[in-house]
């Protein structure tokens, strides 16, 4: 390698020191066999941040605790970006043919609503593959609440994924009518897709490997379908079960994590039903399945072991950590836990029809607690049952209207229910509270963005700057779900307004 390249070796402790590090903070493996790979993508890097030597490099990037930006670059030198248009077309098919009619024609009966995920989306092209087949398919797609956001850890491939062009390329798999009907050539070998295509999709950074989703917050709640493919076969094997895990609690009940045919496996998925259409495996959220599989019984769920909640700013409980599923102790019943903490273990596992169940009587007696009512609001919300969230939530916020938190929970429902100018009223009233709710300012200038309100967003986002310098970096803000000061201001840096 040093001859190759004219520059020293990366030492192999150094080597492995720092593939463990960029597992830590990526998810992603360094094989032994890889690290001539690695030692290259390094020296690629190190330019970026400034360095012509890879071993000061190394050195020093072991030595730091890395912004987001600075993941944003090295995981642009070390991720493949490889993707094109209806990559793995038996998947498409199975989509079209297949799966999404009947979820169409079942929540045509009902609240018209569907929300995907294109996670390690690359640069577009799986998300608007997917928002040209929903288009296809919904004829009267003005009339449904339809979300597709897109996430990667690359904000370079996410700008090129914004922008929507393409070379001919990312087309090698489609048929030429497809082209001709959903771009427009702009110049020699490139095309743009069609506005009304492009506005379809929402992309955003994520991170994978971080504890982030489920989140109300970033969207990645009550999903129908993650489409995760060709991702996770990068990734070291701790990573794809947490991820695959969280992924599930991202899901509503019935919905569909579709990874790609490589990357299928007995293992990590064990806690899916396994659903062969056509040539595909899909793998769907059936907590009946996995109570089943795991023989849960209402006498042993009582024996999950958890901490007692902790009490936040708002009087909210504040996140568990988090126990593997149903992970039940040998011996029995440590702590019995009441009925709200059980169904705040259910929730936080992701069996949200459990959790309603468990939670539902308690809270319709009229008498629970706003952390009840708080935690049945999410339980409803990431589900999906909107309406019944905002029902809930309004009750709430009745029995203590001096809770900041609690208006703007029912801000985020109202906006997912594309109610924007009630939302806003919402985020007004939490921020008239409490001056300095960080997260309320900051969806109040996402809210903006969303409406196009360009200069009222660039004040928001700066009010939210403005809190955010009170907090030391390392700093949790409160009810952001574990969001450090530092993290959320390289959020708003990234907006670039
Ligand atoms: C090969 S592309 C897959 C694109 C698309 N899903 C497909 O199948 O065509 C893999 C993508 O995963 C992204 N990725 C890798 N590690 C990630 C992480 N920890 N969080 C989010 N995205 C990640 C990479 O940046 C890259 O864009």
């Amino acid at each position: 390698m040093g001859k190759e390249t004219g520059l020293k070796d990366v030492p192999d402790t150094l080597l492995q020191r720092l593939s463990e590090y960029l597992t830590a903070k990526t998810g992603l493996q360094f094989l032994n066999k890889n690290r001539d790979n690695l030692h290259r993508n390094m020296i690629s890097a190190m330019t970026d941040f400034g360095f012509e030597d890879v071993v000061g490099f190394v050195e020093w990037l072991l030595s730091t605790s890395p912004t987001q930006e600075q993941i944003e670059i090295l995981a642009s030198h070390l991720t493949v970006g490889e993707t094109y248009f209806f990559r793995e077309k038996n998947t498409f098919e199975t989509l079209e043919h297949s799966m999404l009619p009947g979820l169409i024609d079942t929540r045509r009966k009902t609240d018209k609503r569907l929300r995907f995920w294109s996670a390690g989306c690359s640069t577009g092209e799986e998300a608007y593959s997917l928002a040209i087949l929903i288009d296809r398919l919904i004829p009267d797609l003005r009339d449904w609440n339809v979300t597709i956001i897109a996430t990667d850890i690359n904000a370079f491939a996410l700008r090129k994924a914004g922008e929507g062009i393409y070379s001919d390329w990312s087309f090698r798999d489609t048929p030429p009518f497809f082209k001709d009907k959903y771009f427009e050539r702009v110049k020699e070998n490139r095309y743009r897709l069609l506005p009304g295509i492009r506005k379809m999709v929402t992309f955003s950074y994520l991170n994978l490997s971080e504890d982030v989703y489920p989140s109300l917050q970033n969207n990645t709640n009550a999903l129908d379908v993650i489409l995760c493919r060709n991702v996770l076969m990068y990734f070291a094997p701790d990573y794809i079960r947490r991820t695959v895990e969280r992924f599930y609690r991202s899901l509503v009940e019935g919905g569909f994590l579709i990874v790609s045919p490589v990357e299928t496996s007995q293992v990590y998925y064990s806690q899916y039903a396994t659903v062969r259409f056509r040539d595909s495996i899909f793998y769907k959220k059936d907590t009946l399945k996995e109570k089943q599989g795991y023989r849960v019984e209402k006498h042993v769920e009582k024996t999950i072991s958890l901490p007692p909640a902790q009490k936040v700013k708002y009087g909210i409980s504040k996140k568990l950590p988090h126990t593997k599923r149903y992970d039940l102790p040998k011996k029995p019943a440590v702590q019995v836990l009441t009925p709200n903490e059980e169904a705040d273990a259910l929730y936080r596992k992701g069996f949200y029809r459990e959790a309603e169940e468990r939670l539902g009587p308690i809270v319709s007696n009229g008498r629970s607690s706003p952390e009840a009512l708080v935690l049945y609001t999410k339980i409803l919300a990431n589900q999906g049952k909107l309406a019944d969230a905002f029902r809930w939530c309004e009750k709430a916020v009745s029995a203590d209207r001096s809770n900041a938190y609690l208006h703007y929970l029912l801000a985020v429902i109202l906006e997912e229910q594309r109610r924007f100018e009630d939302a806003k009223v919402s985020l007004k009233r939490a921020i008239y509270l409490d001056h300095n709710f960080a997260l309320a300012y900051f969806a109040l200038a996402n809210l903006s963005l969303r409406l196009g309100r360009i200069a009222e967003a660039r004040k928001h986002f700066n009010n939210t700057t403005e809190i955010l310098s009170k907090y030391k970096p390392d700093e949790i803000i409160p009810e952001s779900e574990g969001i450090t000061a530092r993290r959320f201001s390289e959020m708003i840096s990234a907006v670039r307004l």
